[in-house]
């Protein structure tokens, strides 16, 4: 007994610390998706353990059409290996593959409150925005994402800033269970890029709004498998301010969302960018913020086309993603059973 627990403790401080996260096959990925989220899931891979899932569970909360919903899945797992997800470095799959994410769902959502829930500012714009659709599964979602990540005890989870809500929902539902039922989870912790460095893109259209791919407005918003011309015209046609300079400001919301955008996908400090654009107009920084854009995405657009062109290679990776997840998510939830006194079978 003593021997095998030291072995599992060895085997734990020997390994890579690991990596969750997850994003919804709803459409093509958003310039938002890419630089708050995805983009930092591909340089991580190096460094930590990745398990990355296409989130389809997630996406029937606001209702979907089914043709249209398995096509984004497939759609979606190619572009996370477009935008760099290595399917034999990390784990990609696709969540419904592995049942235990519906059966660690049942378990947690018994462990969390209705008040706690009731608190989620992305269940309270949802459901004003589908008040025809306000479904169980949109008020429990944040506990299915918390299964997400517990069942493979992710050390840190890369998100955007709009998740990070959901993500301390997640730690507190993994100390409690911890509390009650003895160690059981790690409890994760989040990575989120700095304000400056991409956690929350805003909508080219109102900079006071995150860029959504569920925004009515297309020009809202940069899809990464977008045409070059079609970038640089959203970005030519973005709403910036009445001055004209470029410079890093509280208030000037929608120069801040392109520097930030720019520096991104350039690399160049804020400092540099206004140097470059000093005595400049907007029109002039508006294009290069574009065509910067454009170029960065191009490899992705290539590498998409080729990926999503061999459905066979694709069926494979999603297969063997899901052999590889439900290992590791298995031996969580036989854990959990166990520790709130279900039979083994
Ligand atoms: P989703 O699909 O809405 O978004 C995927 C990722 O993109 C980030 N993101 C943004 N980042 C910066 N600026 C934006 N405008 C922007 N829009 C979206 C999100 O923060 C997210 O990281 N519930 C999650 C998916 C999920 C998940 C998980 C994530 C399910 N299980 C477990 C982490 C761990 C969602 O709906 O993300």
């Amino acid at each position: 007994m003593e021997n095998t627990e030291n072995k599992e403790q060895l085997q734990t401080s020997e390994r890579k610390k690991r990596i969750f996260s997850g994003i919804q096959p709803t459409g093509v990925f958003t310039l938002g998706n890419y630089l708050g989220a995805v983009k930092n899931w591909s340089k991580l891979q190096d460094e930590y353990d990745c398990i990355y899932s296409i989130v389809n569970m997630h996406a029937i909360t606001l209702r979907q059409d089914p043709a249209e919903l398995r096509r984004r899945t497939i759609e979606s797992y190619a572009l996370a290996m477009a935008c760099g997800i290595d399917p034999d470095k990390s784990i990609l799959f696709i969540q419904s593959h592995v049942p235990a994410h519906a059966e660690a769902n049942w378990v947690l959502g018994c462990t969390t409150q209705f008040g706690e829930l009731s608190r989620m500012t992305q269940f309270k714009d949802k459901s004003a925005k589908h008040a025809d659709n306000i479904n169980a599964g949109l008020f429990t979602y944040p506990v299915l994402m918390a299964g997400d990540i517990l069942l493979y005890q992710a050390d840190v989870v890369p998100v955007g800033i709009d998740q990070k809500q959901h993500l301390e929902l997640a730690r507190n539902i993994a100390e409690r269970f911890n509390g009650l039922y003895g160690k059981t989870f790690t409890v994760p912790e989040p990575y989120i890029p700095s304000a400056q460095g991409g956690a929350k893109i805003m909508s080219l259209t109102d900079p006071t709004k995150k860029m959504s791919k569920s925004d009515e407005n297309p020009r809202s918003c940069v899809l990464i498998l977008d045409e070059p011309n079609v970038i640089i015209k959203k970005f030519k046609s973005a709403i910036t301010d009445s001055e004209s300079e470029v410079c890093y400001r509280e208030g000037k919301d929608g120069i801040n969302n392109l520097m930030t955008i720019y520096s991104a996908v350039t690399g160049f400090s804020f400092e540099s960018i206004e140097r470059e654009f000093a005595g400049k107009g907007y029109g002039d920084f508006k294009l290069a913020v574009g065509e910067a854009v454009a170029e960065h995405l191009a490899p992705v657009r290539e590498n998409y086309a080729r990926y999503i062109a061999d459905k066979g290679y694709l069926e494979e990776c999603y297969k063997r993603g899901a052999e590889r997840a439900e290992r590791i998510a298995n031996r969580t939830l036989e854990k959990m059973y166990k520790k709130v006194g279900f039979v083994a079978r």
